[in-house]
């Protein structure tokens, strides 16, 4: 099978923010998703630039997944090795310097990806790596979380790919964490108009905030940060949420819950969205706190999809890092 997908050219190196591509190369990574979800459903694997096998180091200080699952069977769909490491049993957990374990992974591995705690560690990961590292989450962004959303939006609305500018995007709950900040930010490359419900004691990272102001500039959105839970939905073709204990903060959970109740997804909620709007949630969830379980397990989730997604859009991304740095500006052609 050849793909028919043409990448953009000027792939970045490394995918650590939403917006180290650009409105053009999100839009390609996500057509091959989806063209490579079509090609795995029909028991092809089109794209192999891992065949060797090459190793991808997966390196994870966090618990995880999904993230785990679908970078280690996307790596060996592409004909690569996944190899996981948990970080905080490497030299890494001990306070070997970051960028020492960059180079010695570089000289072994093709890919790195890195589930971690401070952002500024996975950009001295990336600085000081040969190969291209991937943020697998920081407490910043989950980048890649996005991809697979934005794909599942596409795969619901009529129109596709194509039809992700303009689309109302609303996000209720902890503005302050990782998947907020990122809707914010890819949402906004996207040239979706992105709308974060949050309690005033939760805003989103104001430098995140500005560069999603910049990009949604260029493309044509609009990102806007509102207090009231009816407000961020109303219109809304879709509606996102997370749990209200990000990693880290479980001995918090109590007295977290408290301030996002107003925000959560219920029936009385959705009936301020369009009547056709889907429901993301990253998992895990908490079903009948931030979410009732109608919209996780109905017949209008589109979480499950989501879920899935992280494997094809990963495999999407994956391609484009790995053919880019072979120099193949137009991979499948
Ligand atoms: N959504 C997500 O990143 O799931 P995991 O924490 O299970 O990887």
């Amino acid at each position: 099978m050849t793909s028919t997908t043409h990448l953009s050219q000027d792939f970045p190196r490394h995918f650590l923010r939403d917006d180290d591509l650009t409105q053009a190369q999100q839009a390609d990574v996500l057509r091959l998703a989806i063209e490579l979800k079509a090609a795995r459903t029909a028991g092809l694997h089109p794209k192999r630039p891992l065949e060797g096998p090459k190793t991808a180091a997966l390196l994870f200080d966090k618990p995880s997944t999904r993230t785990r699952l679908s970078f280690s069977v996307g790596v060996a769909e592409l004909g690569g090795f996944p190899l996981l490491i948990d970080a905080s049993t490497s030299q890494l957990g001990r306070g070997e310097p970051v960028e020492d374990t960059a180079r010695v992974l570089s000289r072994q591995v093709a890919l790195i990806t890195w589930r971690t705690f401070e952002h500024a560690k996975l950009e001295a990961m990336a600085a000081a790596s040969d190969v291209p590292v991937v943020n697998a989450l920081t407490d910043l962004l989950h980048p890649c979380q996005i991809l697979a959303d934005l794909q599942t939006v596409a795969e619901h609305r009529p129109g596709g790919v194509d039809a992700l500018p303009g689309t109302v995007f609303a996000y209720v709950g902890d503005g302050n964490n990782n998947m907020a900040n990122s809707y914010l930010l890819g949402g906004a490359v996207a040239g979706m108009h992105v709308v974060v419900g949050t309690p005033e004691t939760h805003l989103p990272d104001p430098g995140i905030l500005e560069d999603a102001r910049r990009a949604a500039a260029l493309t044509g959105g609009s990102v806007s940060v509102v207090h009231d839970a009816a407000e961020a939905v109303a219109g809304a073709d879709v509606v996102a949420t997370d749990t209200w204990v990000s990693m880290g903060q479980e001995a918090e959970a109590a007295s977290r819950e408290t301030p996002f109740v107003p925000f959560a997804v219920t029936p009385e909620l959705m009936a301020g969205a369009k009547p056709d709007a889907g429901v993301l949630h990253c998992l895990p969830a908490y079903r009948g706190k931030e979410i009732d379980a109608s919209y996780l397990d109905g017949p209008g989730s589109w979480v499950w999809d989501e879920a899935e997604n992280r494997l094809h859009a990963q495999k999407a991304l994956l391609v484009a890092l790995l053919e880019a740095r072979e120099g193949l500006p137009f991979p499948g052609a």
